[in-house]
């Protein structure tokens, strides 16, 4: 027998949830989030709705360790940025004060995807950061607390701690602000998200720049005052599986959130040449028979939203484009907990 350090049982609080590994989806908002009514802890004006996506996710791993002095944030590929590492640590922060609890901890995350170029990477970052840590501090959450807490984090995190399709309902307090599944994953399980990826570089301005520049838009009320029936209509959709009504909603709100974008002072704009070119482009090949539609997040990136048997057609077209930086994405299902650590 070799001289092994005698571990007590049953393990005291601080050691039970050591180590603790969680999966998240990023997701993709056919309403967009854009604004709040409380800055500091995201309290949205408007509800969103988005479909959770399979392939697009991050791994994240939070481990306590009652000797730090600190939080440790650690990036792993295609990761998040210094901003993003206290932004981290400030979200253990809010689980640790939700658990009663002191110790800090390591963590990592590791993305499958580029971050902070319009695939909506914090969402499934701060998803997957809160799933770990709220197992790791030991903390009880269903899903719809989870909701709650992630979007302590990052809003469209909210989203992202249910699979398929959900609505993230934007209360008045932090109590009365979570998300709700509309359709679990396997309920339209042909729509694909094709992501035409023109751009890896980090966007200038931040989604969470963008939150509080939005109301500086004049066009920003109109907006708000106009959402509630876009959002039964697109609800509607989701649930008939008929994508030319979501298509033409989809493509109208996008457009709808880079107006205010584009109108906020100082105005941002982040759309690049390609992004236009496919624009024109998707409208295009609808006339062709290709059943497509836009939608774009706070980045140049743009999201073709079609169904499987149409995504050859798409990425045939986007490469006779120049665009042959592509992910097809699919949804998918809620976090899920892993064996494998990333320390
Ligand atoms: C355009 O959730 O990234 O993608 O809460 O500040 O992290 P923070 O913002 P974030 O905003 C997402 C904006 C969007 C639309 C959406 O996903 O709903």
């Amino acid at each position: 027998m070799g001289n092994w350090p005698t571990i007590p049982f049953p393990l005291p609080p601080t050691m039970r949830h050591m180590k603790t590994t969680a999966r998240a989806g990023s997701n993709i908002a056919f309403i967009k989030y854009w604004g709040n009514l409380i800055d500091d802890i995201r309290v949205p004006r408007n509800n969103s709705v988005a479909m959770t996506l399979s392939h697009c996710h991050t791994v994240s791993t939070v481990g306590l360790d009652a000797g730090l002095q600190s939080d440790e944030v650690f990036q792993g590929e295609g990761m998040m940025g210094d901003e993003e590492r206290r932004r981290a640590s400030q979200h253990l922060e809010n689980i640790r004060r939700a658990a009663g609890r002191n110790e800090y901890a390591r963590i990592a995350t590791k993305s499958s995807f580029p971050a902070g170029c319009g695939i909506a990477s914090s969402a499934s970052a701060f998803a997957a950061i809160t799933a770990a840590a709220c197992k790791a501090y030991g903390l009880e959450t269903d899903s719809t607390e989870m909701s709650k807490l992630a979007r302590l984090g990052s809003a469209s995190a909210s989203r992202s701690c249910f699979g398929g399709f959900v609505e993230l309902l934007a209360g008045r307090s932090h109590e009365d602000t979570y998300s709700v599944q509309v359709a679990p994953e396997r309920h339209w399980p042909e729509l694909r998200d094709v992501i035409a990826v023109v751009s890896r570089e980090r966007k200038s301005v931040s989604s969470s720049v963008g939150h509080v520049m939005a109301k500086t838009s004049p066009l920003y009320e109109a907006r708000i005052s106009s959402l509630p029936p876009e959002i039964s209509r697109v609800k509607a959709a989701i649930l008939d599986k008929d994508l030319t009504a979501l298509g033409e909603i989809l493509e109208r709100e996008a457009l709808c959130l880079h107006a205010i974008a584009m109108t906020s002072r100082p105005p941002i704009l982040y759309w690049v040449q390609e992004t236009i070119a496919i624009l024109h482009a998707v409208r295009s090949w609808r006339e062709e028979g290709v059943h497509a539609y836009f939608t774009i997040d706070a980045g140049p990136n743009v999201h073709i939203i079609t169904t499987s048997d149409c995504v050859r057609p798409v990425l045939s077209r986007l490469d006779a484009l120049g665009v042959s930086d592509t992910i097809v994405d699919e949804p998918g299902g809620g976090p899920v907990f892993l064996d494998e650590h990333l320390f």
